[in-house]
């Protein structure tokens, strides 16, 4: 199963298994990582699932994938940044087995 490392804003790190098909921010969830709030249920309408993907992995992980992620991700909280991602939007794959995002300090 491919794992994700999440690493909190105060340095904690979180090694998952995330099953493919399965998204970065119940990866989160479902394993009580702080940092990701997930509020919509991954709905793609509140940003609280705001992330940093880590720079070795933006060229597989990609930019926003629709125009309203990179519209909510105007809304998030925390700064944005050119790595940053809405981890409801980031669907587990073998590809991604290894992945390191990097969570804000705070969701709201
Ligand atoms: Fe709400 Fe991702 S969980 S936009």
């Amino acid at each position: 199963m491919p794992k994700v490392t999440y690493i909190e804003h105060n340095g904690t790190t979180h090694e998952i298994e995330v099953p493919t098909g399965e998204n970065v921010m119940r990866g989160a969830l479902y394993n009580n990582v702080e940092g990701i709030v997930g509020e919509c249920g991954g709905a793609l309408s509140c940003a609280t699932c705001h992330c940093y993907v880590d720079e070795a992995w933006m060229d597989k992980v990609g930019g926003p994938s629709s125009d309203t992620e990179s519209e909510l991700l105007e809304q998030a909280s925390a700064e944005v940044k050119p790595n940053s991602r809405l981890s409801c939007q980031i669907d587990m794959s073998d590809a991604l087995d290894g992945l390191i995002v990097h969570l804000p300090e705070s969701q709201y």
